[in-house]
């Protein structure tokens, strides 16, 4: 492990000089083919010529890079995680994934295989741009419906045109989709939360990911002076939308394990002296139980329309994602434990709170992840940070998975 101490720093030095690259002076955020991407697809397009790749860009603005197998018609293992970020986000959710895929991949140069590499770099995972999460992956997994083109941002333009602006072809979609011989997906990833560190392992395997939904609801009701207003007269809308958020942290509480976020709001008119006319709020559920979290779903919704009608305010949701829980490939996984072990670490099993790119092929192909400790557990947020010694671990992990690697012809 120690001999991948400096490539673990290259790769830290790498995911900071990515980082500059942002919609936002002074923070990190690179939303959905937004201009900054450009500029990260220069660098990995640079990146993967050095190391003898042939890079492209799919028509849902995935950069793939790929290094082929001796044989021209050799099986593909995909390697990668996204590229987009949340709003003034840290500099390693998703882009760890992407370049220590490219140091695994350099170090394999000169080695003939009876596979070929392909590092995807996602183009969209979080949902920030259009309100739904997984652009780019649902292109490779062939789940990317009509419908979701038409999806449009705060500015009025809709995924499609996103795409178009961006110098692609929505019609050229369906080339995206994996081939049903793909040998596999592997993702490394920081796992965004408290527990490697608790139990002090630098890494985890996951077996599965939390099902998530995701909607957004509007609280309606009367904007008005808010001077002269008396309070039985109120159709204040953040008030009721206020007593609701306090129910999902209720809820949130009485329901073991369940996850339960009201993550922005928009007021309007927004103004000091006006009771507030309408409130949008965005809802975000997950639990590794689809029935929980399908339950906890409808008592939510039940509840802000019941809140709605006491107030006299109108109430309307709408879904934008209903994505079910998903156990990675056993088989997969268990060579992933192998390579884990081999590299000389405990092979620590556990599921993932947060979605990743890999439950949306796991239909499509096997898939497994690695989690990589989240040093004060903290993500989604400038601090988030990693530690040399951990990305060292996972290099040899990946060096240990690429070569023990069999390959059986499809
Ligand atoms: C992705 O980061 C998620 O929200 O789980
Ligand atoms: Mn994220
Ligand atoms: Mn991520």
């Amino acid at each position: 492990m120690a001999g991948w101490l400096s490539e673990a720093h290259r790769v830290i030095r790498r995911c900071e000089e990515l980082a500059r690259f942002s919609e936002e002076a002074g923070r990190i955020t690179r939303t959905f083919l937004s201009a900054p991407v450009r500029k990260v697809h220069a660098c990995l397009a640079e990146w993967s010529a050095a190391a003898g790749m042939s890079s492209r860009v799919d028509a849902a603005g995935n950069f793939c890079a790929r290094l082929s197998g001796s044989d021209p018609n050799a099986r593909v293992l995909y390697l990668g995680s996204h590229i987009d970020t949340v709003r003034d986000a840290g500099p390693f959710d998703g882009i760890l994934g992407v370049v220590l895929a490219f140091s695994l991949v350099e170090a394999l140069a000169g080695q003939s295989r009876g596979f070929a590499v392909e590092v995807i770099a996602f183009s969209e995972e979080e949902g920030v741009r259009f309100g739904v999460p997984f652009i780019g992956s649902r292109a490779l997994a062939g789940t990317l419906d009509p419908e979701l083109l038409s999806r449009r941002d705060a500015r009025g333009h809709s995924v499609a045109d996103a795409i178009r602006d961006f110098g692609l072809d929505p019609a050229a979609l369906p080339d995206a989709v994996l081939p049903a011989t793909a040998l596999g997906y592997l993702e490394f990833h920081i796992e965004q939360g408290p527990i490697l560190e608790q139990l002090g392992l630098p890494l985890g395997i996951v077996d599965a990911i939390a099902g998530q939904s995701r909607f957004e609801l509007v609280f309606t009701g009367q904007a008005n002076h808010a001077g002269t207003t008396p309070s039985d007269m109120r159709r204040d809308a953040l008030a009721g939308a206020a007593e609701w958020i306090a129910r999902v942290e209720c809820e949130c509480r009485a329901t073991a394990d369940l996850r339960a976020t009201v993550g922005a709001l928009q007021v309007l008119p927004g103004v000091s002296n006006v009771i507030p006319g309408e409130v949008k709020a965005t809802l975000d559920v997950r639990h590794a139980n689809d029935d929980v979290r399908c339950r906890s779903v409808q008592s939510l919704l039940h509840q802000a329309q019941q809140i709605a009608e006491r107030r006299r305010l109108g109430f309307g949701a709408e879904q934008r994602l209903d994505q079910c829980a998903t156990p990675l490939d056993a088989t997969m996984t268990s060579a992933l434990e192998r390579a884990v072990c081999r590299a000389g670490f405990v092979p620590h099993h556990l599921m993932s709170g947060a979605g990743h790119d890999a439950m949306i092929l796991a239909p499509r192909c096997p898939a497994a992840m690695l989690f990589l400790r989240s040093p004060g557990g903290i993500s989604h947020h400038p601090a988030e940070t990693v530690l040399p010694d951990d990305v060292a671990a996972a290099l040899a992990v990946g060096s240990e998975f690429l070569n023990g690697l069999e390959v059986t012809h499809a």
